[in-house]
């Protein structure tokens, strides 16, 4: 096991290359394996949550080349089993895509329940409404879905609220289907557009990805490209948050400035400075960080998972703010973590956050509760005083790659140590 020692206090400045978008490159894999030919994806994050999917579709088959850290060849010609018995595989979310894309092609998959970070219940139902919809059977026995259909037929499919996992996995089954999908009140965050882009690029015939209505005419086959993921939003939301709690002023390169608009409008609420390039941002630490509001939305509202890095911010503001979570029901996990270190977060109920600012953190001996906490978790590290002690540093190599090593070429004072486990 590996733990983060971070002295924090000094200010995080200069420039932060960001690489793909994990939650995009989740689904990019599986509608690879959607064609026999061989799919190149560029610009793939080298980080646990695609490693394990990788492993995941070369288990089943497919056959897998790592051309270089952040460039992957799939063939999915050679994809000989629909039913997924890679225990870790259910460690994480994504692997439910492989139920939309195995199903898409094959009419049938069985894939274990999926994991993935501890924010909440985390229904399955629409995914499963959506399968019924275009035809299939679905049974979930011994913590295993599995799903069967004779043939798939598109459908007009209602969500009954905006899920991204849902929107995905309906479009990877609906691809291939007979006929026309309709799916309305889809998620519209940028992966789903990614998607969409790709499987056009594949030979799929998707409209409207982005917007309130999704339109797919099934195609027959899809055919042999080569995409490169979207920036990680995500990531750089968190490396520009990095700039308001220590103090600093960072430029986030490579980014679609577009998909950051809410993680910008924040930090110029919260008294910080933002200038936006065609691929660049740059944020910098005002006079003080000043409080505000925020409620999580799906796109193009304030993403949930910006949610922890905000609340840092906010700990450190001057005045009283207060967050409201709507998407996950468990997700201030890390206010103990914060608060340990000197921050005042007072959990109202499980969807509201009260922070009352204070002038500074001290370091503390803390947990990663999950990715995104974690993440929030390290700025608070970097910008408190004295030493911290992060333990549960797995969650975060998730999804970020090399997050040490980006922070400390931004100046930060952090090391990944090797722990003994008991
Ligand atoms: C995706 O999770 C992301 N994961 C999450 O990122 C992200 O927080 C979330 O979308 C919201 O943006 C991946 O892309 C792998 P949802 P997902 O379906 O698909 C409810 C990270 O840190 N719901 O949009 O699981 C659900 O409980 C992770 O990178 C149902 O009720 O989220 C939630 O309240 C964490 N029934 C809401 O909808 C369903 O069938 C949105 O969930 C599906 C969802």
């Amino acid at each position: 096991m590996e733990r983060y020692i971070v002295n924090g206090g000094s200010p995080l400045n200069g420039e932060v290359e960001i690489y793909g978008a994990k939650n995009a490159a989740l689904a990019l894999i599986p509608a690879a394996i959607l064609t026999e030919e061989p799919v190149v994806i560029n610009n793939l994050p080298d980080v646990s949550d695609i490693n394990v999917l990788l492993e995941a579709i070369s288990q089943i088959g497919a056959k897998v080349e790592r051309i270089d850290r952040h460039k992957v060849r799939i063939t999915g010609a050679s994809v000989t089993s629909h039913q997924l018995n890679y225990d870790y595989i259910s460690k994480i979310r994504a692997s439910y895509y492989l139920l939309g894309a195995l199903l898409g092609r094959f009419h049938e998959a069985e894939v274990a329940m999926p994991g993935g970070c501890e924010i909440g219940a985390r229904p399955i139902d629409q995914h499963i409404k959506g399968f019924e919809a275009l035809g299939a059977k679905v049974q979930i026995t011994n913590r295993q879905i599995y799903a069967k259909a004779d043939e798939l037929k598109g459908c007009h499919i209602y969500f009954d609220m905006v899920t991204v996992g849902a929107t995905i996995n309906v479009m990877l089954a609906a691809v291939l289907a007979k006929g026309n999908t309709i799916i309305e009140n889809p998620a519209k965050e940028p992966h789903v557009v990614d998607l969409a882009n790709m499987l056009n690029s594949m030979g799929a015939n998707i409209r409207g990805a982005g917007t309130d209505v999704i339109r797919i005419k099934g195609v027959e086959r899809l055919h042999k490209t080569e995409y490169t993921v979207i920036p990680d939003q995500i990531e750089a939301g968190t490396f520009m948050l990095a700039a308001a709690i220590t103090k600093g002023n960072i430029t986030v390169t490579n980014v679609i400035p577009k998909h950051l608009e809410s993680i910008t409008a924040k930090l110029i609420d919260i008294g910080c400075e933002v200038e936006e390039f065609d691929e660049a941002v740059s944020v910098r630490f005002g006079e003080k960080l000043l409080p505000t509001q925020v409620k999580t939305l799906p796109y193009p509202g304030y993403p949930t998972d910006m949610q922890p890095q905000i609340a840092v911010a906010l700990a450190l503001a001057s005045g009283i703010s207060t967050i409201t979570e709507s998407i996950f029901e468990n997700r201030f996990v890390y206010s103990k973590e914060l608060n340990k270190m000197g921050a005042r977060i007072k959990v109202e109920s499980s969807n509201t956050a009260i922070i009352n600012g204070v002038k500074k953190l001290t370091g503390a001996h803390i947990n990663a509760p999950d990715l995104r906490a974690g993440a929030a978790l390290v700025l608070a590290a970097l910008s408190a005083e004295g030493t911290s002690v992060i333990d549960g540093i797995e969650y975060i190599q998730r999804g970020y790659e090399n997050f040490e090593g980006k922070l400390q070429a931004l100046g930060a004072d952090i090391i990944k140590t090797e722990i003994e486990e008991d």
